[in-house]
């Protein structure tokens, strides 16, 4: 088959010729691939994730309130620097952040062999709708789903669709949950029935990276502190630190400052100050830190696809250390507050 010419007919079925069709995007694509490093071209894993089908976007129904980007997809106010918040709004993030923790209990207890990621996104958003809020990523930026799940080789921002899950997989369930006019954010990587060892062993250590990072959090220390203490434990243990995607300042706003880097950053002078809220949410590789997008602009998979974890907490910097605002009903603070 000869190559197509740009006054050829585009082969999309458009009908248009293809240089005012496909082809700059085509060319684009081609670009793309070229310019991958050797060992994106060379990784190869015969259990890939490949994207799915999207169903419809789902509704929401009127009487539940909605932050400023719901119709449009984009916040509409500016981003907020770090606040110190008020007695109010930490009551209210402290309302949220149990909601939340709710919402991902019961997307949780739907983890199973053979369920698709977009059936646990269905039983996710009614969750969110039950407990009066309204599923933060839901058109953020224009984001399709009520919940992030990222499986395997999937660092982060996995939208859910038509693929079932399969036993020995790992997926990660992020949550984020706007109620009260507050955002509260927490993730989890969940095993699919029975996972090898060294999977095990991924997703401990990333449980450990993130409560290492949550031990950091003191008054008067900086906001690099808790990036070099999850470096710590992830060198140690042979795996990499994510450094694309950071944890984030949170409240009336999804994404706020501080940005929080999940590895050491010396610029990162920030002192962290008593009734500062934000997330902590290290993504660790079993290998190459690095990630590439899929042609979706949201999935980001590793370089060598290989595996990825993350957990994701909010916490609030309280007088005497930290408290984790998102841990479930019940369970005891693990560190002084
Ligand atoms: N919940 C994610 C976080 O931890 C953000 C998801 S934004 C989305 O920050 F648009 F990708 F859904
Ligand atoms: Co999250
Ligand atoms: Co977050």
């Amino acid at each position: 088959m000869s190559k197509i010419g740009p006054n050829d007919e585009c082969w999309c079925g458009s009908g248009k010729k293809y240089k005012r069709c496909h082809q700059s995007r085509d060319l684009l694509k081609e670009l793309r691939t070229e310019s991958l490093s050797p060992i994106a071209r060379m990784a190869s894993n015969p259990r890939q994730v490949r994207p799915g089908a999207l169903s419809p976007m789902r509704a929401v129904p009127p009487h539940i309130v909605r932050p400023d980007y719901a119709l449009t997809g984009k916040p509409q106010a500016a981003r907020q620097k770090t606040v110190i918040k008020s007695a109010d709004q930490i009551e209210r993030m402290r309302s949220a952040c149990r909601a939340a923790r709710r919402v991902l209990e019961i997307a949780k207890a739907a983890v199973r062999p053979g369920i698709t990621t977009d059936a646990i996104d269905a039983i996710t958003h009614q969750a969110y709708i039950d407990l009066g809020g309204y599923p933060s990523t839901l058109n953020y930026h224009g984001y399709p789903k009520s919940l992030c799940t990222s499986v395997n080789e999937v660092i982060c921002h996995g939208i859910p669709d038509s693929r079932p899950l399969e036993e020995g997989d790992i997926v990660n369930l992020d949550i984020t949950i706007f109620i009260d006019g507050m955002h509260g954010d927490l993730s989890e990587t969940v095993l699919v029935g029975e996972v090898d060892e060294e999977s095990r062993r991924l997703v401990r250590v990333t449980h450990e990276c993130m409560m290492r990072g949550i031990a950091s959090v003191n008054p008067g220390a900086m906001i690099r502190d808790i990036g070099r203490g999850i470096q710590t434990v992830a060198e140690r243990e042979g795996f990499g630190v994510v450094k694309a995607f950071v944890g984030h300042g949170i409240g009336e706003q999804f994404h706020m400052d501080p940005q929080v880097p999940h590895y050491y950053d010396r610029s990162q002078t920030t002192e962290m100050v008593p009734n500062m809220v934000f997330t902590i949410e290290p993504m660790i590789n079993q290998g190459d830190y690095r990630h590439v997008m899929w042609d979706d602009r949201w999935t980001a998979v590793t370089l060598d696809l290989k595996r990825s974890a993350q957990f994701e907490h909010t916490i609030l910097v309280t007088e005497r250390g930290v408290e984790i605002l998102t841990l479930p009903d019940g369970v005891a603070q693990p560190f002084a507050h």
